[in-house]
């Protein structure tokens, strides 16, 4: 199969998309669910960024929907279906709080002279391999007294079996040179398109598919458009996946017809650079 005839095969699981293009499909509904429908083994990478349940609050003053976070009540991730779904020569970068961290259920047998018995506990999941920082700069405004002002994020790096990472230097696990996106972001906790291009280049090649389950404003699906890789999304605001059409679709215009194509980068730069830094009024962003 094409890289195509492979994206499009792993599309025919799915329901009609709210929206596609040449590389990107949006489907409006639940991850959970819909993570079940895919074939096993078909995506090269799942790059994405779940609420970190840990029910985020602004400290602005006026509350907007954009300060709503589906589902960020309580962490749910489909961790072992997106691990199913991953080829063995695949990754995932999965964003996450040291609040929450990714914990797994795990059964521990237990003697004691003649008495066993089976207990459960959390443990790490050992499929985390590295953490990577994301140093994002800005400060944050929050409990000006009583907390350090946050500045980093923090993204799980797991890796199957026969993964290598791409790109001839090898990266260290300190992302320092990508800024946050400024105070006219679309999504509360909208990431920079550099900072998703740079996770998709360490673990795809062009014509891969990377899956995002939590797509936001779009942002995995605006760098695998950029970058030619295949990016299947999810998301489960239809808020938000008005977002994700018009800023998809504008890209497709922006490169269209022999009007004046930007560069990559001069294009990231205008979308993550706009604005104001950010002084959304938390410690914390959600994910
Ligand atoms: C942290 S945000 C992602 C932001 C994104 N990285 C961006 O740059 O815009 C997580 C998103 O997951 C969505 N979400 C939460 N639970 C979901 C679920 N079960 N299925 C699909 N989307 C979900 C939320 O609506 C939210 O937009």
């Amino acid at each position: 199969m094409t890289t195509k005839e492979t994206f499009d095969f792993v599309k025919s699981h799915l329901p009609k998309p709210y929206y596609q293009d040449d590389y990107t499909a949006l489907y409006h509904g639940d991850s959970m669910e819909l993570v079940k429908l895919l074939p096993t083994s078909y995506v090269k990478m799942v790059a994405t960024d779940p609420p970190y349940g840990i029910l985020y609050k602004s400290g602005q003053r006026i509350i907007t929907e954009l300060d709503v976070i589906a589902n960020d009540h309580e962490l749910h991730l489909p961790f072992d279906e997106l691990w199913r779904v991953t080829r063995s020569d695949g990754s995932m970068f999965i964003f996450y709080s040291w609040k929450v961290p990714m914990f797994r259920k795990v059964s521990v047998p237990m003697s004691v002279g003649e008495a066993k018995w089976t207990y459960t506990t959390l443990e790490r999941d050992d499929r985390i391999r590295n953490e990577i920082i994301w140093y994002k700069g800005g400060g944050g405004m929050g409990d000006l007294k009583g907390d350090f002002a946050n500045e980093y994020e923090t993204i799980a790096f797991c890796p199957k079996e026969n993964f290598v990472i791409h790109g001839d230097k090898r990266p260290t696990n300190v992302i320092l040179d990508i800024p946050k996106v400024g105070t006219k972001r679309v999504h509360l906790t909208q990431k920079p398109v550099r900072l998703m291009d740079r996770i998709i280049r360490w673990g795809t090649n062009v014509g891969d598919i990377v899956l995002e389950p939590f797509a936001g404003s779009g942002t995995t699906g605006l760098a695998c458009q950029k970058a030619s890789r295949y990016c299947i999304m999810f998301e489960l605001n239809e808020r938000n996946c008005k977002i994700i059409r018009n800023r998809l679709s504008q890209m497709e215009l922006d490169f269209g017809g022999g009007s004046e194509k930007l560069t990559a980068v001069d294009d990231y730069i205008q979308e993550d650079m706009f604005g104001e830094p950010d002084d959304i009024g938390s410690t914390e962003t959600t994910g």
